[in-house]
This record gives structure tokens, sequence and C-alpha cells, in this order.
């Protein structure tokens, strides 16, 4: 459960920290695993320009580790708690920010796209964060903008050639006035940190040109009622199965990470 001074910053800030809510044997087995899903072409991978993995859409429906972490109760509670409600998964991702070749993700907001190229009705859908490597401030980590949730749905273009991944992106006059007023943080720490932040939080990333990879498994889940109301994007991008997600027991992560140990052995 979160504590009423989590609840106050979640509120002013936009973004939440857990340092450590995985333990490194949960995390080295999904890891492991992302690999082997970065390896297989599949149309649910997504590749750079240079051919490097980007994002690995949906693998909750098609890999047990991470079916169950999309179950986990230490990242469905909280969004809960906040929401009053119980969630279904919009979206789920594997983004690889793969050494040297991880590309950029151009300052934004979540909700301008569920809005835009999903009809989600209201920013009651959040982003929660789990580092499968350590994020480092080299690495390109997320850079937020602390309080700019508060600006509402801000004006952006569709950003189609950039990168391998259409983005709608805040200008650069907007996010300048915003960080005069709240700054950037970028939270790093090791692998099994978790990072949730508003659906109008203001957010990018930067390239990654060091040997270390960054790999973040990104959940969004949506309050039930909240549901999107006119998906224009293939259902393993923007899910149109709104079932409510019942949450594992704390422990099924580590259980299955022996019994893929034992299986290996
Ligand atoms: C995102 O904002 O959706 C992804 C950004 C990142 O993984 O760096
Ligand atoms: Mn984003």
């Amino acid at each position: 459960m979160l504590n009423a001074q989590q609840l106050q910053q979640f509120e002013q800030e936009g973004w939440l920290y857990f340092p450590e809510a995985f333990t490194a044997e949960e995390v080295a087995v999904l890891r492991n695993e992302a690999e082997g899903i970065y390896a297989v072409d599949r149309p649910e991978v997504w590749r750079e320009k240079s051919g490097a993995p980007r994002t690995a859409f949906a693998a909750h429906l098609y890999n047990e580790a991470f079916g169950i972490l999309g179950r986990h109760p230490r990242l469905i509670r909280p969004v809960e708690q906040i929401f009053g409600e119980q969630l279904y998964m919009h979206q789920y991702k594997i983004n690889a920010k793969a050494a040297f070749t991880g590309d950029v993700w151009q300052w934004h907001q979540d909700y301008g796209t569920w809005l835009r190229d999903d009809g989600m009705p209201e920013p009651r859908a959040m982003n929660i964060a789990v580092f499968m490597d350590e994020v480092m401030p080299i690495n390109g980590p997320l850079m937020l903008i602390p309080r700019s949730q508060h600006q509402g749905n801000l004006a952006a273009a569709h950003d189609t050639s950039t990168t391998s991944y259409p983005l709608w992106t805040i200008n650069d006059d907007v996010v300048t006035k915003l960080v005069q007023e709240g700054g950037i943080v970028s939270p790093t720490g090791k692998a099994g940190g978790v990072l949730m932040f508003h659906g109008n939080l203001v957010h990018g990333s930067a390239p990654n040109i060091t040997p270390y990879p960054r790999k973040i498994v990104y959940l969004t889940l949506n309050a039930v009622s909240n549901h999107i109301r006119k998906p224009t994007r293939a259902e393993w991008i923007a899910h149109t199965d709104f079932t409510p997600i019942v949450p594992c027991d704390d422990g099924a992560l580590l259980d299955y990470a022996r019994r893929y140990k034992q299986a290996a052995e």
C-alpha cells in the first residue's frame, strides 16, 4: 500500500520510484526471457532503423514469466489504490534501448497517444516501469518533467519519421517552459527498480551510445471504467480485452524463476 507521503508526492510531482521492488533473482529470469523474445522476428517486435530491437509488445500474452509480471501485486495494487478500481492491461511493452544503438524517445505525454489514437476518455491509465537492467545517468534513462501532468493534455505533433515508432511529441518551446518551472529528474538505479508516472507527465529519453543495455518493461494499466472507445491501433498495441486483472501471489515470479533454474540444470 502507498502511504500518505507517497500519495502526496504522486499527486504533486506526478511520479514515484520504488528502488529494488524486485530482487536480482526475479529480474534475472525476465531479462533472459527478454533476450529470447528480441531474437525472434514477429510483428510484435519492433526494431530501430539499425535493426536493433526497440520494443516488444504484448509479451504478457505469450510468455509465462512476463504474464506473471503483468499480474504482479507489487505493480497492480498501488495503481488500483490510486484509481480506486480494478485495472486491465491497455499496453505492455519491453523497451530495449540497446547498447550503442538504442534510439531517442522524444518529449511526449503518454495520454496524448491514448487519447488521440485509442479514444481513451480520461488520463486514468498509468505507466509502471520495471527496470530489467541497471538504469544509469549515461545509458538513456527516462527523463521526467515533474509537475507537468498538471498542464492536462498538451498540443502535440505526430512524428512518424524520426524513429521507427510513431509518437505524438511536444514542441521545444513548451518543453523549455515546463522545464523552467519543474526541472528534469531521471530516476536511476539497479535492475528491479519500479517507476510509475502519471499519464500526462511529460517525459522522453536520449539515445544510448554506451555498452550498457537499458531494458525496461512498461505495463500500461487502465481503470476498467476508462476502457478505450475508439481503437485504431493493432490489438496487440492497444488491447481491447477489458477483463479486470486478478493479481497473482507475491511469490509467483520467484517460484517461476526457481522452476526455470531447475529445468536448466
Ligand atoms: C516511453 O516513453 O514510452 C518509452 C521511453 C523509454 O523507454 O525510454
Ligand atoms: Mn511514454
